[in-house]
């Protein structure tokens, strides 16, 4: 993760034969002029815009379709450089298109929001959705450059500053007890937040480089996920938010399973209790169930979940009755 006053050192260096500059509708609006202030490599270059729609539901192979035809129409060489200037959806689809176009084109995230500045930004993962599942297609892209400008952070919400807030505890209740305390007593700002994102980032980037095809101890990072996936797409919540209900699910089933210590749960949950709202997803648990049944991690027809049992120290556990 490199600082944004860094790109415009490193798109010269790297003199791509042609830049693209991948938005959505409210980063084109709200993130564009403040990216294109700051790199004049980016305008002298004239970098070709493609803007796709602001929500998940374009987050499709169609869009890729898209994007790749506009490629094409210019004539993007092997050389070129995809610029992905966004949160999470576009991290996930500029990444996807950038390594299947002609096998490989290099890819520059800029992420424009809290949740994609200490995660989606980081370690490569590429998708999009099929069939009302997740991240169901994609790629790994190691030939992503990450380079991280907390001036976008005014363009967000609240809500939107939360569900960043929400990768973050997850990040720090696998990886770091200290950290996680710190989250848990800061008030949740910009300013106050902006000090815990290189730390948190450098978590992910440690767990990453030790497994980077998922294999092993990055599934951690998929604490929350299991149910967060499911109520995202059932409830059609936000990714953040979606997690913070799966982690709310999972320290339960953490203390149920793993005797994760009960005191610390009930802290983590009140904290999620009082920032986020938790639909009453226990009535609604037989569809969500079909949905947990298409995740990533599940093996033999189980439902897998990463579990805790202490702040720092997970496990893989397949739980196949007693969902609820
Ligand atoms: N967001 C989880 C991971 O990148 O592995």
């Amino acid at each position: 993760m490199k600082k944004i006053e860094e790109l415009q050192s490193y798109l010269k260096e790297k003199n791509f034969s042609q830049l693209f500059l991948l938005v959505d509708s409210n980063t084109s609006q709200h993130c564009m002029p403040i990216l294109l202030e700051k790199i004049d490599e980016i305008t002298d270059r004239q970098a070709t815009l493609l803007e796709i729609p602001a929500d998940e539901g374009h987050k499709t192979l169609k869009t890729a379709e898209d994007i790749i035809n506009s490629l094409m129409e210019s004539k993007a060489d092997r050389n070129s450089c995809l610029i992905s200037l966004g949160g999470g959806m576009i991290m996930d689809l500029g990444g996807f298109v950038a390594s299947i176009y002609k096998r490989g084109i290099q890819n520059i995230n800029v992420p424009t929001t809290l949740l994609s500045m200490v995660d989606a930004a980081i370690g490569g993962k590429t998708a999009v959705n099929h069939s009302d599942i997740k991240n169901i297609i994609g790629t790994f892209n190691f030939q992503s450059e990450v380079f991280v400008d907390t001036e976008f952070l005014n363009t967000l919400t609240n809500e939107q500053i939360k569900d960043g807030v929400a990768e973050m505890l997850k990040t720090f209740l696998v990886a770091d007890e200290n950290l996680c305390e710190t989250l848990l007593s800061t008030p949740i700002s910009k300013e106050t937040l902006s000090t815990l994102i290189t730390p948190c980032a450098e978590i992910k980037e440690r767990i990453v480089s030790q497994d980077p095809y998922d294999s092993g101890i990055r599934k951690k990072l998929n604490f929350g996920h299991t149910l967060g996936h499911a109520v995202e797409v059932f409830y059609n919540l936000s990714h953040g938010h979606s997690v913070a209900i799966g982690m709310y699910y999972a320290l339960g089933k953490s203390v149920q399973y793993c005797n994760f210590p009960i005191e610390k749960a009930e802290k983590i949950k009140q904290f999620i209790l009082a920032n986020y709202e938790i639909p009453p997803y226990e009535k609604d648990m037989p569809q969500l169930v079909s949905l947990m049944r298409q995740d990533k991690k599940n093996e033999q027809g189980k439902i897998s979940f990463i579990l805790l049992e202490d702040i720092g120290q997970s496990c893989l556990c397949s739980i196949d009755g007693d969902l609820i």
